[in-house]
């Protein structure tokens, strides 16, 4: 049996990897601990916190005595640290946030792993760590910062962050390999790409599309849209890191990618293609929109509006994910043209969730962000 702490099991990433593990191992218990900040929803883990082997505790990583209090409760043996504030859009806004949560909600975590997880010292005065246990950071590509028009990231490119939040994401992973190296403490660090998938929330690329598509508003692209983004389906990812976890060797950075790189003006095409197909499929889809339409004429390119481009834009990532694959024997499974139906469907069929997760802030981030479009 082993004990979960998995953290940010509220947000995107985090709530697939929460239902990905207990569909998959039958003997674990489980704590989430999320601060439920705009990105962290409960209704996206309603179901999953109905489970006998499920707890959830509202609180900051950044928070010692929150934190400890887990470990003083349970006799956690993974810790994965999926918590963070993810947008770079809002990371260029308010860079002050995404260094606490990002580095110190980091380094909290880990230091409290380090404190519980010490049964003895060894003679250099290295910590002595309880058998089984394992620390595991989330990490991202970002890290790596841009590529031209070709090459891959690999773990040994040089970290050269760009964004207030990959510089964040940075410090997190520079942090954790300190740990490892000063405290010998057993971490994974997996980069991985842009993920897509069901529960992202609608400020990222592509479920923004879809719920502008369903409103019937311009599609907001940033520059001219030839950033290349590496898309990976987000249940992909989850299996990634479950493997690293279980079966990758302690100290270890693995790059997590899909092999699938786009451009982003040809995902909001393709976006917009998918949605129109199966609109015209299925004609229940149509309960999704948002205004009543007697036909899909307006569903079109013409939709598209390229918008001022990102500060710092970023342009290209690509991930080289050779060392997972050869190791672990994880590769994506999900094809992009697949995983891209499936994720359009899943937002067709539930607008309760979009609604729900969409209800509180997120109009006054839009109106900041994009105007009144
Ligand atoms: P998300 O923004 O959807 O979710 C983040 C979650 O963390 C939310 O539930 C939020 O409430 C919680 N959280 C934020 N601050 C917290 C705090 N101080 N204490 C506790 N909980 C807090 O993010 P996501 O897309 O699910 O990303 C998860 C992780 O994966 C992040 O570390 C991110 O950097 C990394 N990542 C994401 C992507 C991607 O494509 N989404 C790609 C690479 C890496
Ligand atoms: P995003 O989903 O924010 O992920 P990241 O910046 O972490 O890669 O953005 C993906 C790409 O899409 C990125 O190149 C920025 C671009 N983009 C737009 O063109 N329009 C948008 O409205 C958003 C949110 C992103």
């Amino acid at each position: 049996m082993k004990h979960y702490l998995v953290t940010g099991g509220a947000g995107f990433i985090g709530a697939n990897y929460v239902k990905y593990i207990l569909k998959e191992h039958s003997d674990i218990q489980l704590v989430i601990l999320d601060d439920l900040t705009y990105a962290g929803n409960l209704g996206t883990i309603k179901d999953d916190l109905k489970d006998p082997r499920v707890e959830f505790v509202k609180g900051s990583i950044v928070d010692p005595q929150i934190v400890q209090s887990i470990f003083e409760k349970h006799p956690i043996d993974f810790v994965v640290n999926f918590a963070a504030e993810s947008h770079v859009d809002r990371s260029i806004e308010n860079p002050q946030l995404f260094l606490q949560t990002n580095i110190l909600g980091t380094q909290n975590m880990l230091d409290t792993a380090k404190k519980f997880w010490t049964v003895g010292k060894d003679e250099k005065g290295y910590p002595i760590y309880r058998e089984g246990v394992k620390y595991l950071q989330v990490s991202t590509d970002e890290v790596y910062g841009s590529l031209g028009e070709t090459g891959y990231f690999t773990e040994k490119t040089p970290l050269d962050p760009r964004s207030p939040y990959s510089a964040s994401k940075t410090g997190a992973d520079l942090i954790v390999v300190a740990y490892s190296e000063t405290y010998k403490m057993p971490v994974n660090i997996t980069r991985c790409s842009n993920n897509y998938g069901p529960y992202h929330f609608p400020e990222k690329l592509i479920p923004l599309i879809i719920k502008n598509i369903l409103e019937g508003k311009k599609l907001p692209v940033y520059g001219d849209g030839s950033n290349v983004r590496d898309w990976l389906y987000v249940e992909d990812h989850c299996k990634a890191i479950d493997s690293v976890l279980l079966r990758g060797r302690t100290g270890e950075v693995y790059n997590v990618g899909g092999h699938n790189e786009m451009k982003n003006i040809d995902i909001v095409k393709l976006t917009i293609a998918t949605i129109r197909r199966l609109l015209e499929e299925n004609p229940e889809y149509g309960k999704a929109l948002k205004f009543s339409s007697p036909d899909l004429s307006w569903l079109n390119d013409d939709l598209i509006t390229f918008v001022k481009d990102r500060l710092g834009h970023d342009q290209r990532y690509a991930i080289d994910p050779t060392k997972i694959t050869t190791e672990l024997g994880w590769y994506p499974e999900t094809k992009f043209a697949d995983g891209i139906v499936k994720t359009i469907r899943w937002y067709l069929e539930n607008q309760d969730w979009v609604e729900e997760v969409t209800s509180g802030d997120y109009q006054k981030y839009y109106e900041q962000m994009y105007g009144n479009r």
